[in-house]
């Protein structure tokens, strides 16, 4: 008999009622006396089970009575509608054919498990309720992504994993190469290592942002983006920094700041509401286990306006709050995570901060009039802090040459990044945004690690 999905079983179910039908899943929760039982079944197609009821005509029904959690099972009986119960409906089973009954010693029981327990078993965690919410999430989120780009006319750019540009910073670049390390490693005559005989003939390095080189495709197709994964090797024990994640970086030809802003705003109000409208079983959930208010949070954000503000207006706010900071706020310093949650709780809900000092952001950044400030603008929300961090990108050749020798930046191997300020340079701006990030915002989840299938930070490679 074919076999149906759980999810078609809920959308549809008026299709079935009193039919024989066939499940295929996961034994999810059982119950059973000594004439029948109940099966709770997840076939992974939706984020609801199915009840399975089951008596003692079957002729396997000890077995049956037996099953262990996330066995697999294909079960067929009638499809029954139930008045008055918790679930909507259930199946009868005629027959409950056991494919493969799990050792009973199955790591993820049906108690509270912590966390941080379920990340020493991230190859089960998907299967459990807060993971199967939480991953589902991240697909819908990733379509929506595309979906929001490419309906606005963007070009999707693949941008390398491999490269020698420095984008943000080499030192947090994973160093990449085929030089044996068991032996010494050849020197040049200043005593570095000589990777001219390296695979690349250079020294080369993991990506730690694809802007560079999505930049190039922005005068050829006017607004481009990528998303793909991002390696960085910084040392932070965070619950918001992972060293592998993944972004998402538009860069849009004749757009200002201000414009920028538009974009990125009316962005993430298009992701939020496809979630909330392709995953409510999911978000209703999140709501309820992991962050108490999600949904109003979530569904608030889709129709308000995000604030605006100066970097130097932030740090007037922190100064002025009557509370002791671990970091005291500067008017030349970054925000600190205890300000970036003070500033989204003063204004409850996400907050642009703009208009950076040079000092502390990429040589790119376009230079303010003032001479001391950068056209820089981060989103900072609740929780997950700063998930966008953008800029307008600095068009003219000699100041960005300038910046660039500030920073210590060498031209010579980003000769073709100068190139777009020599033809056909514009006015042009562009985000980064964080993938995990965002994901932390909208399911409510603390940690970046429970956001990502596997997750890669200091010491923690499992898996
Ligand atoms: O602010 P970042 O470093 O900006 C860039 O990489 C720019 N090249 C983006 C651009 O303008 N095209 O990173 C962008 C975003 C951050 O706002 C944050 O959400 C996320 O990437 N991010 C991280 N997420 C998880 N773990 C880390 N270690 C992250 N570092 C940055
Ligand atoms: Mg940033």
């Amino acid at each position: 008999m074919e076999v149906i999905e759980v999810k078609e079983l809920y959308k549809n179910s008026d299709k079935y009622f009193d039919k024989e039908i066939s499940i295929s899943g996961w034994v999810k929760n059982l119950r059973s006396s000594n004439a029948f039982g109940f099966i709770e079944v997840n076939d992974g197609s939706f984020f609801k089970t199915v009840q399975v009821v089951f008596d003692d005509k079957l002729d396997n029904f000890d077995k049956v009575s037996k099953l262990t959690l996330s066995s697999s099972i294909v079960v067929t009986g009638t499809f029954i509608k139930t008045e008055n119960a918790k679930q909507p409906f259930e199946i009868h089973a005629t027959n409950v054919e056991i494919i493969n009954l799990s050792d009973s010693d199955y790591p993820i029981q049906n108690k509270r498990h912590t966390f941080e327990y379920l990340r020493t078993v991230a190859h089960l965690r998907p299967r459990t309720n807060t993971f199967s919410a939480v991953f589902r999430i991240r697909s819908v989120a990733a379509f929506a992504i595309h979906e929001y780009f490419q309906s606005h006319g963007y070009v999707y750019v693949n941008t390398p994993i491999i490269t020698c540009a420095d984008c943000e910073g080499s030192a947090e670049m994973f160093k990449l190469t085929t030089l044996n390390l068991e032996e010494d490693l050849p020197k040049t005559e200043d005593g570095k290592t000589d990777f001219s005989n390296d695979l690349f003939g250079k020294e080369a390095y993991i990506t730690g942002s694809g802007q560079l080189h999505v930049e190039t495709f922005a005068p050829a197709f006017r607004k481009v983006y990528t998303f793909g994964p991002t390696l960085r090797s910084e040392d932070s024990n965070t619950k918001t920094h992972a060293n592998e994640f993944w972004m998402i970086e538009p860069e849009i030809s004749f757009c200002d700041l201000d414009e920028l802003m538009d974009i990125e705003e009316d962005c993430l109000k298009y992701i939020v509401s496809k979630v909330l409208e392709r995953c409510p079983e999911e978000i209703d959930f999140c709501d309820q286990f992991i962050e108490k208010g999600l949904k109003e949070k979530l569904t608030k954000l889709t129709t308000s306006t995000f604030v605006r503000i100066d970097h130097h207006d932030a740090i007037d706010i922190l100064k002025k709050a009557d509370r002791k900071w671990e970091f005291e706020p500067d008017y030349g310093e970054d925000l600190a995570k205890e300000h970036e949650k003070y500033i989204t709780e003063y204004y409850n809900g996400p907050v642009f901060v703009k208009n950076w000092p040079k000092d502390i952001k990429s040589y790119y950044m376009k230079l303010n009039p003032d001479g001391k400030t950068v056209a820089a603008v981060d989103l900072e929300v609740p929780g997950a802090g700063e998930i966008m961090g953008g800029s307008q990108r600095e068009e003219n050749l000699e100041v960005l040459k300038e910046l660039m020798k500030a920073k210590g930046i060498q031209e010579d191997p980003l000769y073709w990044y100068l190139d777009l300020r020599r033809y056909g340079s514009n006015v042009h701006s562009g985000f980064g945004l964080g993938f995990e990030r965002l994901l932390m915002y909208i399911t409510g989840m603390e940690n970046i690690r429970d956001v990502i299938p596997f997750p890669r930070t200091p010491n923690n490679c499992d898996f």
